[in-house]
């Protein structure tokens, strides 16, 4: 293997998702954080990293065990069942993760009982007493403010708040408030969007030690060690599974996450308890190269229709609906459209089937499908489907204005650095406006008038511009491919290339003249047309 590769092989990237609940319904807002993990890790691959993409399901809430129960089921079958589900919308929607964690297997469990056993054993876990506000029907403490305005009863259920008093492990937070304020000020895009740093931090000032354990879970979840009562906290045990799925010989040299995607509703959990609980982690024996991770992204939410996702209003984005899309758009303009225009800056973003409409017909149908089907659709008519040749002569004919090596080189360059910071629309945007540029081309230099004079000069001129035309169109694909991998796929095949994402090599690929001249370009019809959907958005859903 050249030095070179080797050198590109050792950078690598871990991207994670959250684990989503099991309890839970896959929805459009799980698709999204994972579409946008998938955009990433594909993108990374292609520029050879070693990318470890890292999604999966979080499984030991109380709510499990209840809702097994209702059902006559172990909370195992029933967490099987759901996390099943999950795997299955994932494939549906092309997603490419090396690993899928389940937080009830064993390789988990084993190792969140070797991290809380170190814990226990330095202090920064110790047994303690917790007295608050309950709520029986939530299993949930409720904060002192939070119970008063609400009168003492439960916000869910109304019933009445009961005091409570318990035995709990508590982490200590509060010992890691100004360590992690200083990660912060040193680390100025730990979290990311930045409008949601400050809040954090803020918090941080006076974080009190949080209970990581409870009684009665009834052998669903993680024990202590070392106490059969108790079971280690839901969320404690979840944020570990960032850690114990690379916890392995072949892949600690993943750590650390190069970045978290997460929404905004966990920041808390993963910006302020994870890398507190990762620096008390790193003090313990055998542990020092649990660096923090490098970025906690946290992007807005999905509403749907205008509204927040509810199932009464009928405007809630489920498996089914998701599915809806994907038959009338194809999957790839889904992704397209959550890729480059989901909420993942600091505002929610509305998911409605007009802007769907909108979009796939604005950038895949009139530009990026419009364009490839026009200049296949030349070569063919004027070249009988053969790629004509830029350099007749000994240099190539160039059109003033159109420095295509240079631009399509800086589109590359400008669409691999907005990834690196997971601005996806404007990765996607570099690839369109180079499209956009390929159809101003065409309506200066007028190939279609060209084509009327048969002279060697006219012919050749008529072969440079489809050559450039062609050739951009195939740089820009490459960087569209993350997102849009079946139709990108489907485009390589029509102009008889052979593009191999996961060999790494974006820069060898995107190179200026690797369309061949004299190989087969058939027509493509990428994205269809396709008519405004008719009824009222809200009851198509
Ligand atoms: N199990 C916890 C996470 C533990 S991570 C160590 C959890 N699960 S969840 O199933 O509720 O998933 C929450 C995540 O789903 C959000 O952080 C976000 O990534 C995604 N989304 C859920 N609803 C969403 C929207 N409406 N819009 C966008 N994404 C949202 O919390």
């Amino acid at each position: 293997m050249p030095a070179d590769t080797i050198a590109a092989m050792t950078h690598t990237r871990y991207i994670s998702t959250p684990i989503y609940y099991v309890n839970d319904r896959p929805h459009i807002g799980h698709v999204y954080t994972t579409t946008v993990c998938d955009v990433f890790a594909r993108m990374q691959r292609f520029l050879g990293r070693d990318v470890f993409f890292l999604t999966g399901t979080d499984e030991h809430a109380a709510k499990v065990a209840d809702a097994a129960a209702e059902r006559g089921l172990t909370p195992q079958q029933w967490a099987d069942q759901n996390a099943a589900e999950f795997q299955q919308v994932f494939d549906l929607v092309g997603i490419t993760s090396d690993d899928f964690i389940r937080t009830s297997e064993d390789r988990h469990k084993d190792r969140v009982t070797t991290y809380v056993s170190a814990l226990l054993k330095t202090g920064d876990v110790y047994l303690g007493e917790y007295e608050g506000w309950y709520d029986p029907g939530e299993e949930e403490y409720v904060p002192e403010g939070r119970a008063a305005a609400n009168n003492f009863k439960s916000e869910i259920s109304r019933r009445d708040l009961i005091r409570k008093k318990e035995k709990n492990y508590f982490f200590k937070l509060s010992a890691f408030r100004e360590r992690l304020i200083a990660h912060f000020e040193a680390n100025p895009t730990f979290v990311q969007p930045d409008a949601r740093r400050n809040e954090i931090v803020n918090r941080i000032r006076d974080a009190e030690d949080v209970p990581i354990s409870r009684t009665g879970a009834g052998g669903w979840g993680i024990q202590v060690p070392g106490d059969d009562e108790q079971t280690i906290y839901v969320w404690i045990d979840a944020l570990f599974n960032y850690l114990t799925t690379v916890d392995t010989e072949d892949r600690r040299k993943y750590w650390p996450c190069n970045i978290h995607v997460i929404a905004k509703d966990i920041l808390w959990f993963h910006a302020a308890i994870w890398p507190a609980v990762l620096i008390a982690l790193r003090n313990c024996e055998g542990y020092d190269w649990v660096e923090l991770p490098k970025q906690i992204y946290a992007h807005s939410f999905y509403i749907s229709e205008g509204q927040k996702m509810s199932k009464t209003l009928g405007n809630f984005i489920d498996l089914e609906a998701i599915q809806s899309h994907i038959d009338t758009y194809t999957l790839d303009a889904l992704r397209y459209y959550l890729a480059a225009h989901g909420p993942l800056g600091a505002t929610d973003a509305n998911f409605t089937i007009a802007h769907l409409h909108e979009i796939y017909s604005s950038d895949l149908v009139n530009s990026v499908g419009n364009c490839a089907s026009r200049v296949t659709a030349m070569i063919n008519k004027y070249f009988n489907g053969e790629v004509p040749s830029e350099s007749p002569g000994d240099s190539r004919i160039t059109f003033d204005g159109y420095d295509w090596p240079a631009l399509t080189q800086q589109a590359v360059i400008d669409a691999s650095n907005a990834i690196e910071r997971l601005d996806l629309a404007t990765a996607l945007e570099c690839a369109l406006n180079v499209i956009r540029k390929v159809d101003v081309f065409i309506n200066d230099t007028e190939p279609f008038k060209l084509a009327k004079d048969e002279s060697p000069e006219a012919r050749q001129k008529l072969g440079a511009i489809l050559y450039q035309c062609a050739e951009v169109v195939r740089i820009a694909s490459l960087l569209l491919w993350p997102a849009c991998p079946g139709k990108m796929e489907s485009l390589w095949q029509a102009l008889s290339l052979d593009i191999d994402p996961n060999a790494g090599d974006l820069c060898g690929e995107s190179a200026w003249g690797r369309l061949q001249p004299g190989s087969n370009a058939s027509k493509v019809a990428l994205f269809p047309r396709i008519e405004a959907p008719a009824e009222p958005a809200t009851t198509a859903l």
